[in-house]
């Protein structure tokens, strides 16, 4: 006999049933740490029904198994389809404005500052934070001040590190602060803009799963990881903030996004501003 969640699955173009969601949630929570709550059923089936639709097949076990087998070629789509890679220019400003008076208070006391953007995406927030500095610190040329810019997910990383954007991602950007730093195309690349070497050249881009091994031994000054601990579960966020904890000395910085926290989740951070934390 059907069931009403069936009768619902026939809608679908490649039959989805609940046992698929439930596989897919599980095989999306091992490889990217993020819960998919029930009311994410519609939205599973048209990201993967687009990779169905991709390889050529119509069977979702035929998938999940594919998946399951650890195929190596299909791991980075299936991770690709689900992630939310929503981002933008100087996103939640008040991070970059507290960046700029941090490192120029760092680069008098220390050799050398490091910044992690962990969850970078498309790449805008590394460069914000590079734009920004260059605009804002003085002695920064000269300085040694490195961004390593990490992401889960491969295809949005080349998108990064092409460094190139359709202009109208800085129409809210501020002018003084972007100008300089992006150079604007002609002709058959008008209403394209690719950002200076100069911003390119403090940021490096690896892929790096923020749930599995961290080849990093730096200690950093300041971690940006914003809006990506959404999705992970409370017990995935404690090992996450913990292990930031072990990259940073005492007095290190850490910005989350807006509609994170880190109430009953990490010890080691104290709040000193609008979602900006300092290790303890
Ligand atoms: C919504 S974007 C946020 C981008 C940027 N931090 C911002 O606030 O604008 C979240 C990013 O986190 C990445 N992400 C999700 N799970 C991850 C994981 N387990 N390891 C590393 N990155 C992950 C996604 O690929 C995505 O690009």
């Amino acid at each position: 006999m059907n069931t009403s969640a069936d009768l619902a699955d026939q809608r679908f173009e490649f039959p989805f049933q609940n046992e698929h969601f439930e596989k897919l949630k599980g095989l999306v929570f091992e490889h990217t740490g993020i819960t998919l709550g029930d009311e994410k059923k519609q939205l599973t089936y048209s990201r993967y029904s687009k990779r169905l639709r991709a390889l050529g097949i119509t069977d979702f076990n035929d998938y999940i198994d594919i998946i399951s087998s650890g195929d190596e070629s299909e791991l980075p789509f299936f991770i690709s389809a689900i992630t939310t890679n929503f981002t933008s220019f100087f996103r939640e400003n008040h991070h970059f404005e507290f960046l700029v008076n941090e490192v120029s208070r760092l680069i008098k006391i220390k050799k050398s500052v490091r910044i992690w953007s962990a969850g970078c995406s498309s790449g805008e927030e590394p460069y914000s934070m590079a734009m920004s500095l260059l605009h804002g610190v003085q002695g920064i040329e000269t300085a040694d001040v490195k961004i390593l810019a990490t992401d889960l997910d491969t295809a949005i990383l080349a998108t990064a590190s092409r460094g190139i954007y359709s202009d109208e991602r800085f129409d809210n950007a501020n002018d003084s602060i972007v100008n300089p730093w992006i150079k604007r195309g002609k002709g058959e690349n008008s209403g394209f803009v690719m950002i200076h070497p100069k911003v390119r050249e403090m940021i490096t881009y690896r892929q790096l799963n923020l749930l599995g091994q961290w080849p990093i031994k730096t200690s950093f000054d300041i971690i940006f990881c914003r809006n990506v601990v959404i999705y992970f579960s409370k017990d995935v966020q404690r090992t996450l903030f913990d292990r930031f904890s072990k990259n940073q000395s005492k007095g290190g910085k850490l910005m989350i996004g807006h509609s994170e926290n880190l109430a009953g989740v990490c010890e080691s951070y104290r709040l000193i501003g609008r979602t900006i934390y300092e290790k303890i």
